[in-house]
């Protein structure tokens, strides 16, 4: 089909066309250009309007085609009403943007992956901006992950839950947009649970999901599913929980020991979560607030989550209250801090240090780690948890185009008590990803390390996507490094630096980092561990690098733009002779 065909454009002034669709296909190809600003499209069947989007319809130039999505309007006609905010002065100038000369009618939408930085195994949306984590849930085999997307270009807009499927949470398949926008606004970030006795009055083993509808404010909205999270249908009565300030993406649990649902709700600006209790998750009472004063304070509160875990090697249980906030973060802009204590049902009490003080835990040490959330109903009582590997402060400017965004690889939590008496998050990579390793193409059991050096190649197959293990030896050694680098001389290193305890990530020359000010970073982690030898566990994908201390005691994520991918590792000594042991370099076993 040609541009044009079955598509008649009527300008009718100089911010005003109409565009009426007469022609049969499955989509309507939007052509977007990026730097212009949004138009927006009221999609009219028989006058009145079924959505309204907003979209950056090109002016000069196409960077890329989004897809409206016909099938619903079974071959009716319908009209696109749409009002752009360009200067114009005639209409004929307004006539002459790209996008009325490339719009068109398809039956296919082309979403193969042409990308340079597209990751090969994180999960990314098919196509579109993406954000949070939203409603992750498991029933029956199969992980679910909704995720805050805009279907319609690849900046934050037109906010709905896209939504993908996993049975081994690694290879994630696709699946129909879950929520869209509706007249109480956009459908910001919240959870989904399994309520396994029917209390909400939608049959045994609905799932229950509750959102932020947001528009001029933000209200708690209930939706429900009788076909295991594949169809959401939005609850008439909602909005559930309403409050006259800003109050977001409410995360519910069940609380076995006092019979009753739990939800957390970031008080966003006021630095808090309230937590609410619910017989049956649709009339929800507040009965605590927590956290005014206490930890980060900077920035909006957002995306909480609540959670018992095990300490290691006790009976103890302590729990955990998850609280991501932006700006504000460790290293600037987003990140995620936890606090541990005890929680009754009602209220959540933090533990002090033994001077009254709360301290400040961050989940990750890394720039690229936000929006973390944990999975409801997870097998085998795992907390298992996914975050959105960006920042706010250049989630928007990252070089990529049709998709904008990947996931963390998913990760399992435990506590630990450390030798300071404090407990501490452990975070390891969820078992499943043991299925990501493909060929070992090096193995080295020990080799001792002098000041220049030693290197080792990266594989070369599929962009140089793989994981690195290795334990640094420094007990005779000031300190080790660790350099990533390419033949173009972008190197990206990392240093481990006994004496401090710890471990050092420099992304200062890894590529393409002139698209934010902000980028060019260097990050640290404190490794928590009383130790001269490190070992590691790395993951590299496209555009991404996660580190994960052995055992868990501390993680990094952090985005990079190589221009070409990184093929050799260097590991250097400083201050005596480091040993690199137990090193193997594994490539990632990709879905065929
Ligand atoms: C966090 C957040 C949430 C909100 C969503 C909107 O990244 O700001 O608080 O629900 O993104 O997209």
């Amino acid at each position: 089909m040609k541009a044009n065909d079955g598509i008649e454009i009527n300008h009718l002034g100089t911010n005003n066309t109409l565009v009426r669709v007469t022609g049969n296909a499955r989509y309507l190809l939007l052509p977007i250009e990026e730097k212009v600003d949004d138009a927006r499209i009221n999609v009219l069947l028989n006058g009145k309007i079924d959505k309204t989007i907003n979209a950056r319809l090109a002016r000069n130039k196409v960077d890329y085609y989004v897809p409206l999505d016909l099938t619903p309007y079974n071959g009716n006609p319908i009209l696109l009403d749409v009002a752009t905010s360009q200067d114009r002065t005639t209409v004929r100038e307004a006539s002459e943007d790209a996008c009325w000369r490339k719009i068109q009618l398809s039956d296919t939408f082309d979403t193969t992956n042409r990308e340079k930085y597209r990751p090969l195994y994180h999960h990314t949306p098919l196509y579109g901006w993406m954000n949070d984590p939203n409603g992750m849930f498991y029933k029956d085999g199969v992980w679910h992950l909704y995720f805050q997307h805009n279907p319609y270009g690849s900046k934050w807009q037109n906010l709905s839950w896209g939504h993908s499927t996993s049975t081994d949470l690694i290879n994630w398949t696709p699946e129909p947009e879950a929520l869209e926008p509706n007249g109480l606004g956009m459908v910001f970030s919240g959870s989904c649970v399994v309520d396994k006795d029917g209390t909400a009055g939608f049959g045994k083993d609905a799932i229950i999901g509750l959102y932020t509808s947001a528009d001029a404010t933000q209200q708690q909205s209930l939706v429900w599913s009788d076909d295991n999270g594949e169809t959401l249908h939005f609850y008439s009565g909602s909005p559930v929980v309403t409050l006259d300030s800003e109050a977001r993406d409410p995360n519910m649990f069940w609380h076995a020991p006092t019979q009753q649902w739990v939800m957390l709700l970031a008080h966003a600006l006021d630095h808090e979560m309230l937590i609410f209790t619910s017989p049956d998750l649709k009339n929800w009472t507040l009965q605590s607030a927590f956290g005014k004063g206490l930890g980060a304070q900077d920035g909006v509160w957002e995306c909480p989550d609540l959670f018992e875990l095990p300490v290691e090697g006790t009976d103890e249980k302590k729990w955990v209250l998850i609280c991501n906030l932006n700006p504000g973060g460790v290293f600037g802009g987003s990140a995620t801090q936890y606090f541990v204590g005890d929680f009754d049902g009602k209220k959540f009490t933090v533990d002090t240090l033994a001077d009254g003080t709360v301290p400040v835990k961050w989940m990750d040490h890394g720039k690229d780690h936000y929006a973390t959330v944990s999975f409801s109903d997870a097998p085998d009582n795992r907390r298992t948890v996914i975050g959105w590997m960006s920042n706010w402060q250049y989630a928007a400017e990252v070089p990529t185009m049709q998709f904008r965004s990947a996931n963390t690889l998913p990760r399992d939590l435990t506590l630990t008590k450390g030798n300071d008496g404090e407990y501490w998050l452990k975070t390891v990579p969820s078992p499943e990803t043991i299925n990501l390793r493909g060929k070992r193409v090096l193995s080295v059991k020990s080799q001792n390390i002098g000041a220049s050096g030693k290197k080792y190649n990266l594989p070369t197959e599929n962009d140089g996507v793989c994981e690195i293990l290795l334990t640094l030896d420094a007990r005779n050694a000031a300190q080790m490094t660790l350099s990533l680098s390419n033949a173009r001389g972008e190197h990206v290193d990392m240093a481990f630096d006994p004496a401090s305890q710890t471990f050092t990530f420099d992304r200062t020359e890894s590529g393409v980092t002139d698209f934010s000010q902000d980028f060019p970073a260097v990050v640290w982690a404190p490794t928590l561990r009383d130790s001269s030898v490190q070992q590691l566990r790395i993951f590299i994908d496209r555009s991404s690098i996660e580190i994960f201390d052995g055992e868990g005691s501390f993680v990094m994520t952090n985005l990079v733009f190589p221009t070409d991918p990184y093929n050799t590792l260097t590991v250097r000594s400083q201050g005596g002779n480091g040993q690199v042991k137990d090193l193997e370099i594994f490539t990632i076993n990709l879905k065929k």
